[in-house]
């Protein structure tokens, strides 16, 4: 081998390894181990940020520690702060170890001064069948969180956006059993599976929460077996729902909702279901959190734009001055623990829609605002 070609080769090693999140999206801790924050969020809590997330085993697909939780103060280096929610010992209980955990959630409710988490839950053994969320709360934001409870959500109540003849409809007949018939449709369309739940709860699977400028926080989740978005107001200690709340796009079949506002324009960034395999996202806005929602092109450009880049949205970090981070997963099936992330400042082009672009970001810049493209950037 010549030396020209060594050279060659070292200069693409070092090269590949500083090059941002897309190629490394398997990133690092401050102790150099792999940060395992899954399905997660970020709260920045007096000038920290607390990154939560899914811990998961390099084997399987069910929870064996809990919540994990990394802190920064610059959203680059990470530090392990350990598990903020541990699975319980305990048989029987609603998080003994063997359940699954997934896309937890975190907020801070300044009244009661805790932190709140809601996750999706399913109970040890039993596949993703119970479609529940469960709700933890501790004192301080890096943990231990006590868990409250879990269920479905808001049994006995329909929803705000169902109109109330809709309510007495018999859906017996055979022609609304077989899926995706316009039969069907309609009939999902007119409430025949909150109508089939409603007693025991709706059905709450992927799912992130929302802090409103009033204080009011929402829990946007999958329900109707994944084919209907809820959007439903919890009380004001953020520890139960108020049983108010909506069904939105029914039959759009979203998952991994993650909500942001921009000046008085809600926002929601989607995927589509096809379980662990990236697909196009799915975008939404509305001038009331309430509604009416209506849906826009798919946010990604460039390529890779049909499969979000590789990635499932999993929330929108809001930083200082209107900047907002798209944080997404990379899933890695075969060993979950190694699914790495991809975390994209959103832009917003001129007719002020938000744009996703893996190429906005450079390797010269240093965490902040771009001197080009004016925007939070964040590298690694
Ligand atoms: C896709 C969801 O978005 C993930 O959170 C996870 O539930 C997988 N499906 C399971 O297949």
């Amino acid at each position: 081998m010549n030396r020209k070609y060594i050279l060659a080769v070292m200069f693409m090693m070092v090269t590949a390894l500083s090059l941002p999140v897309s190629a490394q999206d398997q990133w690092k801790d401050t102790d150099g181990n792999y940060i395992n924050a899954h399905g997660g969020c970020v709260l920045q809590h007096e000038g920290t940020y607390y990154w939560f997330g899914e811990h998961r085993p390099a084997e399987g697909f069910s929870t064996q520690a809990g919540v994990n939780c990394y802190a920064s103060a610059n959203l680059k280096e990470w530090k392990h702060l350990g598990i903020a929610l541990q699975v319980s010992e305990e048989a029987g209980s609603d998080i003994e170890r063997g359940c699954i955990m997934e896309r937890p959630k975190v907020i801070y409710n300044s009244k009661t001064r805790k932190f709140v988490m809601w996750f999706h839950l399913e109970l040890k053994g039993q596949g993703y069948g119970p479609a529940r969320t469960a709700v933890a709360v501790s004192e301080r934001p890096e943990g231990p969180y006590h868990f409250i409870r879990s269920g479905r959500v808001n049994p006995g109540k329909w929803p705000l956006n169902l109109p109330k003849d809709a309510r007495k409809k018999n859906w017996e007949d055979k022609k609304y059993q077989e899926w995706w018939t316009p039969d069907w449709h309609n009939a999902v369309e007119q409430g025949m599976l909150i109508q089939r739940d409603r007693k025991g709860g709706q059905m709450s699977r992927d799912m992130t929460l929302f802090v409103d400028d009033d204080g009011n926080a929402y829990h946007i989740y999958s329900s109707e077996e994944n084919l209907t978005l809820h959007i439903a107001e919890l009380s004001a200690d953020y520890l139960s729902h108020s049983g108010r709340y909506i069904c939105i796009f029914p039959g759009g079949h979203n998952e991994a909702p993650a909500l942001f506002k921009k000046g008085e324009t809600y926002w929601m960034i989607t995927s589509g279901c096809t379980g662990w395999n990236p697909n196009a996202a799915r975008m939404f806005s509305a001038p009331s959190i309430w509604g009416p929602w209506e849906q826009h092109p798919n946010p990604c450009r460039g390529e890779g734009a049909e499969k979000t880049f590789g990635g499932q949205s999993t929330y929108v970090l809001e930083l200082p001055g209107e900047h907002f981070i798209f944080m997404a997963d990379i899933w890695k099936p075969a060993s979950l623990m190694y699914s790495g992330y991809l975390w994209l400042p959103i832009r917003f082009d001129e007719a002020g829609l938000p744009v996703l672009e893996q190429d906005r970001r450079c390797t010269k810049c240093v965490n902040g605002t771009c001197p080009k493209n004016k925007q939070w950037m964040i590298f690694r």
